[in-house]
């Protein structure tokens, strides 16, 4: 197996930069949209053969140098009791938010072997036809937990706040209880045989640096605690740039990065102590070949004082990009790193 992405998160010596891309598997890949064709987004995360077929399809394509399960965070909050969609218009929705004492008690826990068995068998289905590194994820419990209080996406997370403010105990209950399933739903994964785990912590940009401390670090520090000592963690805080240090102590092996810092300046907010993961605009690959390429050398200069570097986008690839821009970004780092090192 190909382990550059492993040893990078590890922060020891590769012989070029190892890269992926958030959303790898998706709609802007034709291969990817062809299946969606047959299939809704929930059954195609249910269905083990086939989402192991568009896990493997960025890799094949694109030559990045890890692959990601394809599934989405919210999976196990549906296995937890909560009715999920996917409007094409709205995005995800879950109807009866929760609000209450009681619409927490309805809550179940989470017993991956049993509810989510589709997981664990799109891993082994992949690690059979995988020659680079499998990433495994799950949301983090705060941004999980404004789902399901939001019942779907927001733009000021008022009810999740409301609850914050005026019943933190209520909140601080089903922080625990996701906290929980978190960290056996990572388990199963890792016991099914993926390689790193990813927390994605799309929505706690919204909190205060303040807030974050309170509401958020100490469970994404238990999870990384029960995680670390077995693979490597990767956690991706978004729009957190401005509490670095803050994120820094989740313990996570390697911090992922938005694109709104200067990479080296997040280097020093961070430390040698943890490797970094990102952080290119994800709308440069709408640019020119030759642009692409300029960022993309900008990004790895401004990542050499790092421990370790996977070269990332700042978030996930959007379904307008054209795919040989994409290519042209793996090609891109693959040439220079090598220079580079
Ligand atoms: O990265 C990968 O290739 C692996 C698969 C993956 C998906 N979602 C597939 C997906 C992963 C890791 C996720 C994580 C996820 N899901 C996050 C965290 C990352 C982030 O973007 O901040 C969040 C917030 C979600 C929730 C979610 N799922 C939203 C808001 C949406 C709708 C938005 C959209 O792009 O349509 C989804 C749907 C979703 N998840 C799609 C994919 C490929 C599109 C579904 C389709 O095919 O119609």
């Amino acid at each position: 197996m190909n382990n550059t992405f492993l040893m990078a998160c590890r922060g020891e010596k590769t012989d070029y930069t190892p890269v992926w891309i958030m959303r790898q598997a998706g709609r802007y890949l034709p291969e990817y949209r062809k299946v969606r064709q047959k299939v809704d987004f929930l059954t195609l995360c249910k269905t083990p053969e086939l989402a192991a077929e568009v896990t493997l399809q960025p890799v094949n394509i694109l030559k990045v140098d890890a692959a990601i399960l394809f599934s989405d965070i919210l999976i196990p909050v549906e296995a937890m009791g909560m009715k999920l969609e996917f409007s094409e218009s709205k995005g995800p929705i879950l109807y009866n938010p929760i609000r209450d004492e009681a619409s927490l008690l309805m809550l179940r826990g989470l017993n991956p072997e049993e509810d989510v068995p589709f997981v664990a068998d799109a891993i082994k289905l992949v690690r059979q036809q995988l020659d680079v590194p499998l990433i495994g994820f799950s949301g983090a419990p705060f941004t999980l937990a404004t789902y399901m209080i939001e019942g779907g996406g927001t733009k000021n997370f008022i009810n999740s706040k409301k609850m914050m403010y005026q019943n933190p105990a209520l909140f601080h209950k089903l922080m625990d209880r996701l906290t929980e399933a978190v960290i056996r739903y990572v388990q199963a994964q890792i016991d099914a045989g993926v390689d790193a785990i990813q927390i994605f912590d799309s929505w706690v940009g919204s909190l205060s640096p303040l807030d974050f401390n309170i509401y958020a670090l100490p469970y994404v520090q238990k999870i990384v605690a029960a995680v670390k000592t077995k693979l490597p963690i990767i956690y991706f805080a978004f729009n957190s740039s401005a509490m670095l240090p803050l994120v820094k102590q989740s313990g996570a092996d390697v911090i992922g990065l938005d694109w709104r810092i200067e990479a080296a300046d997040a280097v020093k907010a961070l430390g040698t102590g943890c490797s970094i993961q990102g952080n290119m605009d994800p709308c440069i690959l709408f640019g020119t070949r030759t642009l692409i390429k300029e960022l993309v050398s900008h990004v790895l200069k401004s990542c050499e004082g790092a421990r370790g570097h996977i070269f990332n986008l700042g978030h996930g690839i959007l379904p307008e990009t054209p795919v040989d821009n994409a290519v042209a970004m793996v090609e891109a780092v693959h040439e220079l790193s090598s220079k580079v090192r």
